[in-house]
């Protein structure tokens, strides 16, 4: 199986947010999208990374979080928008960022869902984690998105997601699948001001699921930075933890280019390609190794 990996597209299509959408939480987060984001991401990269992904025929698409800043209805529409070339649930998953959570209404509309849910779950909505079984491979679609506490980002997964994704892992391993993770946060530890105020609470509840449950592969988003780590797999075999970094930056002058990443899984094993946006923002080229 061949599966591309984006992720943290951060779409914001021009004049989306209106004074009425600057309230609670949305204040920082405009500021923070003004200030910041809206210089580093780039819409038109992203339509670039899904043609891309679509030329290197792929077989499926997996976007772990972050398709908007602050969970806007245009965001969401824009989004569904640059997906689109990518089909239906046969061909794309989805999992929500805790930006695609930004605010309590936002989670309690279930925002994401209505607009993503048939990319989650086969028919209808579900509780996470929902699952998508492929030739040699099963794709486990966690949510670690939560209500946070004011201006954090930190993410969550329960004692009940935790146990479902080990069920789906063991019985995965059983039918002779490779069960592949895709969860928002990551689990490693950030340099920065980010592992204080947005890492995923219980992040030791998710590496002990991995050691003891089979899952083969992690995919994750969040840290906008390329991470790639091991942790121990239940076999004793190291399990690679990726995150693609986001897929939509374009600040070429600050060193930020947009990443995505192609994984052909076969016969328990992951090989990786790893593709970065042209200085010219034209073009996804591959990386070397
Ligand atoms: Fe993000
Ligand atoms: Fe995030």
């Amino acid at each position: 199986m061949r599966l591309a990996h984006l992720s943290d597209l951060h779409l914001y299509p021009h004049g989306a947010l209106r004074p009425a959408d600057l309230l609670g939480r949305r204040v920082v987060g405009a500021l923070n999208l003004f200030l910041m984001r809206t210089r580093s991401h780039s819409n038109d990269v992203a339509r670039l990374a899904v043609a891309k992904a679509l030329e290197l025929g792929v077989d499926h698409v997996i976007v772990t979080g972050d398709v908007t800043n602050l969970a806007l209805e245009p965001e969401f529409a824009l989004a569904a928008d640059v997906l689109a070339p990518l089909g239906g649930p046969d061909f794309l998953s989805m999992i929500p960022g805790n930006h695609d959570y930004y605010t309590p209404a936002a989670i309690a509309a279930r925002r994401f869902e209505h607009w993503f849910g048939r990319f989650v779950w086969a028919a209808g909505e579900g509780d996470y984690p929902a699952w998508k079984d492929f030739p040699g491979v099963r794709l486990i679609l966690a949510c670690s998105a939560t209500k946070p506490p004011p201006l954090c980002a930190h993410g969550w997964i329960g004692v009940p997601q935790a146990d479902r994704i080990a069920t789906l892992a063991r019985e995965a391993r059983d039918q002779g699948l490779f069960p592949v993770l895709a969860v928002h946060h990551y689990m490693h530890v950030q340099h920065s001001v980010r592992e204080i105020t947005g890492f995923l609470l219980d992040k030791g509840r998710l590496r002990d699921v991995v050691r003891t449950s089979g899952v083969g592969l992690v995919l994750h988003g969040h840290d906008h930075h390329p991470h790639e780590m091991t942790v121990p797999g239940a076999d004793g075999c190291p399990v690679p933890v990726i995150g693609c970094g986001s897929t939509t930056l374009f600040a070429p002058d600050r060193g930020r280019r947009g990443r995505f990443n192609v994984y052909d899984i076969a016969d328990g094993r992951v090989t990786v390609q790893r593709w970065q946006v042209a200085d010219q923002g034209d073009r996804f080229e591959p990386l070397p190794g």
